[in-house]
């Protein structure tokens, strides 16, 4: 899979691609990030990528002529299957989306700031708007982290078994059963006996209940 991320700050975002799970499925060549900094599109002198909005308000607005470029410069290489736009407004992120963005080729994740891009871009490039929660951040970097994360995991290869994304929460709309490793004891805290028992059937039925109740407890809409 690749993705290309264009921001106006793309250095927010290069440590998460440079650590741990994420590294390595870069380094093993099974996702590539690239990222593209706007200003090298921007307009004139001043490389200019926002101006005022029509209309009047506050705040600025990332112009049309700059994203456009970068954007099709992009899709005058390959073919991509979407064109995402993280922005407060968007279809919020779940794993069901995370999912089906996984088994896709070449992905452009667009990072807004300000109060937003031109709404021409939307129309023109934009294929997928994606929200990572009902709140707002200073721009989409984060939220473009947060989003490659949840597909990069997901790619073939880049879980050994232990750490399988078959097994994670939301997968099947359960939260995941309580976990416990060693001691089996600590401070009068002991861990159910049924995990120690070594009956496997057992254990699969015991972890499939500890699921449904706590998913019932916190997230009872995952079960309608
Ligand atoms: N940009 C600012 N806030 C955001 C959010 N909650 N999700 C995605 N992009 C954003």
């Amino acid at each position: 899979m690749r993705i290309d991320i264009i921001s106006v700050l793309p250095e927010l975002m290069e440590s998460p691609f440079r650590t741990s799970i994420l590294k390595r499925a870069m380094d093993k060549g099974l996702a590539e990030v690239h990222f593209h900094n706007l200003r090298d599109f921007g307009l004139g002198k001043h490389r200019q990528v926002d101006d005022e909005p029509y209309g009047g308000g506050a705040g600025m607005v990332m112009m049309i002529e700059p994203l456009d470029q970068c954007i099709s410069e992009l899709k005058a290489q390959r073919n991509y299957d979407e064109v995402i736009y993280l922005t407060p407004d968007g279809e919020t992120l779940n794993q069901k989306i995370a999912n089906s963005l996984s088994i896709k080729k070449n992905l452009i994740f667009l990072c807004g700031h300000y109060k937003g891009i031109d709404q021409r871009v939307r129309e023109l490039h934009i294929t997928k708007e994606i929200s990572i929660g009902d709140y707002v951040l200073t721009g989409g970097e984060l939220a473009a982290c947060v989003l490659a994360d949840s597909v990069i995991r997901l790619l073939p290869g880049v879980l050994n078994d232990e750490q399988s994304a078959l097994t994670d929460s939301f997968q099947d709309n359960l939260l995941s059963p309580p976990i416990y490793t060693r001691p089996s004891e600590y401070k009068g805290l002991k861990v159910p006996e049924i995990l120690m028992s070594g009956n496997s059937k057992k254990i699969e039925e015991w972890l499939h209940e500890e699921a449904v109740k706590i998913t019932q407890e916190k997230r009872p809409d995952l079960l309608d």
